[in-house]
């Protein structure tokens, strides 16, 4: 929670982009769960079907995270998965397993998190080519311009040959859009006819099977590996899984060692993770009403210096298109509480957004932002938008 000026009224609001990792606390089940794992004695991490540090055969427990890898596999449809710190660490993971020559082509959209805020990890590490492809505006690739892209390399010496296809389920630049099953399927026989694999950065999968009422697994299976992040929606503090068949898990384990996620008294950790993933379903669903409840808002207000498709709102993200003025002043704008919004409103709010494009923001919702935060959070935009006249 932000402070306002002291003695001023204070509600806040924290439902950025960027920021939105940050705020999201662990509710009051994990805190529970955190502290029951403290309070007996903290094993370490080991092997998927293997325990290092711990020799004994019983089946594996919350503290050693694999009940949470166990449970996960199950929601998941895969053989197994491993829990990883971030969910860039398993989309690195996911690549360097699928990618195994120097030189290997990995195409993916110009837009996806895994090429823009990860700092080409997979060159800079794995020595993987990215070859760019246009996003379309519902987050999809076009299936021609891929395909005349995976076969240009097929037994031609001058380019790179295609291990990998990465798609991003919920995408985010797109503002949360989700990729339609079918399209998955299609991809999937695509890369397949050709001797490439597919990669899900799932790292809001959860939000895209709750949003078309299917389980995370038929979402998977159109998938030869799979990132799924616990700390956005889900609430938990740290951590990611990687998921896929038995033998990428294993490999994934070395790759995990290597890159320095190995974690010991990783159980403390899974132990909230599970509680996250247990309550997703519950929880999901109100982040992307009141995503949806804060775009209508907003295109209610018919303010000249913003615009928001509602249609287009199919998870927890709202892309608002900022016009008139540079999107970092708005921001800036929504952040500021003064005298002024007090004695109209009755509150003193901030918004803590970035700006998206130059033109744009993109606000994210998770279980700290509740409805009457959505609501109050709509009332600060309604005051900035007329304070900036018509
Ligand atoms: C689509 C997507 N993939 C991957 C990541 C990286 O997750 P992490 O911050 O856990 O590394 C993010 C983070 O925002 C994301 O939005």
């Amino acid at each position: 929670m932000q402070r306002g000026p002291p003695g001023l009224a204070e509600s806040s609001v924290d439902y950025n982009s960027q920021r939105a990792q940050r705020p999201v606390r662990p509710g009051s089940a994990s805190r529970r769960s955190l502290d029951a794992e403290l309070a007996g004695p903290l094993l370490l991490d080991g092997l998927p079907g293997k325990r290092e540090g711990s020799h004994s055969r019983r089946r594996p427990s919350a503290r050693d995270g694999g009940e949470l890898q166990e449970r996960a596999a199950q929601l998941l449809g895969v053989e197994q998965t491993l829990f990883v710190p971030t969910n860039t660490m398993a989309n690195l993971i996911c690549v360097m397993g699928h990618c195994r020559r120097r030189g290997s082509q990995l195409l993916l959209g110009q837009e996806c998190h895994l090429h823009v805020y990860e700092q080409g990890g997979v060159a800079q590490i794995a020595g993987v080519h990215s070859h760019l492809l246009p996003d379309l505006p519902h987050g999809t690739l076009d299936l021609d311009e891929l395909e005349r892209v995976i076969t240009r390399g097929l037994g031609n010496p001058y380019h790179p040959v295609c291990e990998l296809v990465c798609l991003e389920n919920t995408h985010s630049s797109s503002g949360g859009r989700v990729l339609p099953i079918d399209y998955l399927r299609q991809v999937h026989l695509l890369a397949q006819s050709h001797g490439a694999r597919v990669h899900l950065d799932g790292a809001r999968l959860m939000n895209a099977a709750v949003a078309l009422r299917v389980p995370p697994a038929r979402i998977v299976e159109h998938c030869d590996s799979v990132s799924f992040c616990l700390s956005k929606g889900l609430g938990a503090p740290v951590g990611a899984l990687v998921g896929g068949p038995k033998d990428f898990i294993q490999e994934a384990w070395r790759l995990r060692k290597a890159l320095g996620g190995g974690m010991r008294q990783a159980g403390v950790l899974a132990a909230a993770a599970l509680v996250g993933l247990a309550e997703a379903e519950e929880e999901l669903p109100r982040d992307h009403e009141n995503a949806r409840r804060f775009a209508r808002g907003l295109q209610a207000l018919a303010s000249p210096h913003c615009s928001v498709d509602p249609a287009a709102v199919e998870t927890n993200m709202v892309l608002v298109k900022v016009v008139g003025l540079p999107a970092a002043d708005l921001c800036q704008r929504l952040q500021a509480v003064s005298p002024d919004e007090v004695a109209q409103t009755g509150h003193a709010v901030r918004v803590l957004l970035f700006p998206w494009t130059e033109q744009s923001v993109r606000a994210v919702w998770h279980r700290d932002v509740s409805t009457q935060d959505t609501e109050l959070a709509l009332r600060k935009w309604e005051f900035v938008l007329r304070q900036l006249g018509p």
